[in-house]
């Protein structure tokens, strides 16, 4: 008896030793974060609006974390493909998602068999600005605006293409609702991100496609492919000449892709919180924000980058998309 007390004894100290261990290493871990490289994945081809935002984005939380961050382009089924990839890595604080309007967003329900539940199975870390699209067509096109575009498509049903960067993408989504709107039938050339589908509309092997501002400006400008439409509310200045689809085509049209950074679920609250105020700092920097502004990006109040607000955003979206799809009948075939 005395034996099995003394053993249970030794046993329970032994324990109590093993648990103050396995904390000091956990706090350490979480104090020491981060001691190598990380990884966001973004689920498109490398060149796209998405990948272009988060390259910057990881530019500037990497300095202010003292770490370089890679970009993991994990492209295919408009970025289900590299969220369900996210959403299995280890949650060590060392992988994160570079999530969007549409697979974190809409995808729930567009896809029937979707690997990853885009509010259970991530925590979100911070949400990126916003940016509306352009409505872009080939330099050589014939339609000189978006009404003369709805006109030729109204009168001929599926014959004008839309590109776009995979089924479920925002270019995807807002050509849907631009087709719904507009009461005209389209056919829909998905790719495996905007950077391949926006060299096709160069090269004219697509008639149209809407992509986000901060990749579509240099395009326009360069004069490789011409803006017909925003879907801003307002006018942009770098486009100038180019009216907003909702103000007099389209009456009330709008849309913008909304991103965020998602980290796989259980990753530790500290490394959470260290890369949202790192990036906060990072925003401090006027001279960057403006360089984003400049781009037709959409800065947001502050409180709504922060982690809680994302994760509020990202169920409410999941919500709003199962009725616009259905609404706007769109779906995956
Ligand atoms: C989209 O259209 O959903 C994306 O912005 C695609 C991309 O970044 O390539």
């Amino acid at each position: 008896m005395r034996k099995t007390t003394s053993l249970f004894l030794s046993a329970a100290a032994h324990g109590a030793a093993v648990l103050a261990m396995l904390t000091a290493s956990v706090g350490a871990h979480a104090q020491a974060w981060p001691t190598k490289t990380l990884t966001w994945i973004v689920p498109f081809a490398a060149g796209g609006p998405t990948d272009a935002m988060a390259r910057d984005i990881a530019d500037k939380v990497g300095k202010q974390i003292g770490q370089t961050i890679v970009i993991d382009n994990t492209a295919g089924a408009g970025g289900t493909i590299g969220a369900g990839k996210a959403a299995k890595a280890q949650p060590d604080g060392y992988t994160f998602l570079v999530g969007h309007m549409g697979y974190m967003g809409a995808g729930p329900a567009l896809y029937k068999k979707l690997t990853y539940d885009p509010v259970k199975d991530f925590d979100a870390v911070f949400r990126f600005p916003d940016t509306p699209l352009v409505l872009l067509v080939p330099k050589s096109s014939p339609h000189k605006s978006a009404a003369d575009l709805i006109a030729f498509a109204k009168k001929n049903p599926g014959k004008i293409n839309f590109g776009n960067a995979g089924a479920g993408s925002t270019s995807h989504l807002v050509a849907a609702l631009f087709e719904n709107k507009a009461g005209i039938d389209t056919v829909s050339v998905p790719y495996k991100g905007a950077a391949p589908a926006m060299n096709d509309l160069i090269a004219g092997q697509v008639d149209a496609m809407f992509d986000q501002t901060n990749t579509a400006l240099p395009q326009v400008q360069g004069g490789r492919v011409v803006a017909i439409g925003l879907t801003s509310s307002e006018p942009i200045a770098q486009f100038p000449n180019v009216a907003p689809l909702g103000a007099k085509t389209l009456p009330g049209f709008e849309a913008a892709t909304w991103y965020g950074l998602y980290a796989p679920k259980g990753t530790p609250k500290e490394v959470i919180t260290k890369l949202h105020q790192a990036y906060l700092k990072a925003l401090s920097d006027k001279a960057w924000t403006q360089k984003m502004s400049d781009l037709g990006i959409h800065l947001l109040p502050e409180a709504q980058y922060a982690p809680e607000a994302l994760a509020k955003h990202t169920a409410a979206e999941v919500a709003v998309w199962r009725k616009v799809a259905a609404d706007a009948k769109i779906s995956i075939d």
